[in-house]
């Protein structure tokens, strides 16, 4: 039998990678377990998916980040979280809740990493005539996307591509490409 990781998905937008993963970590030998959700948008259209899921969640504008993130400590120690997977949060942890959670935290993020680092990484790789793109799971330090790369997976860019196209054929990938990463370190441990 796996052991499930108690797990807590952060999220910002629409979350369809937290989809993804919670609909990965229902299967049998899936090493994670999704426990807890926390929204930095009150308006994120995943709220419904939430509720009928019946998936505890939070949601934390970050306006206060100090006050929030030890509230959302609290919360974590509270359930016994025992990993956090970033999916297009869009708000930058503090180093102290870092480093509490030291190796403990994943993200996603849309480029090849340590190309494109941060935002418009797809403008950008099309702006720079690359001829491939894709999407990287790493861990997660104090700085911005630049924690041990997991997992990466290269997507072609063609000439007709532009940002939203190749936003939606990177986003497809993302989906295969967090299970294979949360395998990956998991499977092991
Ligand atoms: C994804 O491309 C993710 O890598 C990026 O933002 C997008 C959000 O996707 N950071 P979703 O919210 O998981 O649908």
């Amino acid at each position: 039998m796996v052991l499930k990781k108690r797990t807590a998905i952060f999220i910002s937008g629409n979350g369809s990678n937290m989809k993804n993963l919670v609909k990965f970590s229902k299967k049998k030998n899936a090493p994670i377990k999704v426990d807890f959700v926390i929204s930095s948008n009150k308006k994120s259209k995943s709220i419904q998916f939430l509720k009928k899921n019946k998936i505890y969640y939070k949601i934390f504008d970050f306006k206060r980040k100090n006050k929030d993130e030890k509230k959302i400590f609290e919360i974590l120690k509270k359930r016994e979280t025992q990993l956090i997977c970033l999916a297009g949060f869009m708000k930058i942890l503090s180093e102290s809740f870092i480093k509490r959670f030291k190796g403990k935290i994943l993200n996603i993020h849309p480029s090849l990493l340590p190309k494109y680092k941060g935002l418009n990484t797809h403008e950008r790789a099309i702006f720079n005539k690359e001829k491939f793109s894709g999407c990287t799971v790493h861990f997660v330090n104090s700085k911005l996307d630049s924690g041990k790369i997991i997992i990466q997976k290269r997507v072609k860019i063609n000439k007709k591509d532009d940002p939203k196209s190749l936003s939606k054929k990177i986003l497809k990938q993302e989906h295969l490409l967090y299970p294979k990463a949360l395998k990956k370190i998991l499977s092991r441990t």
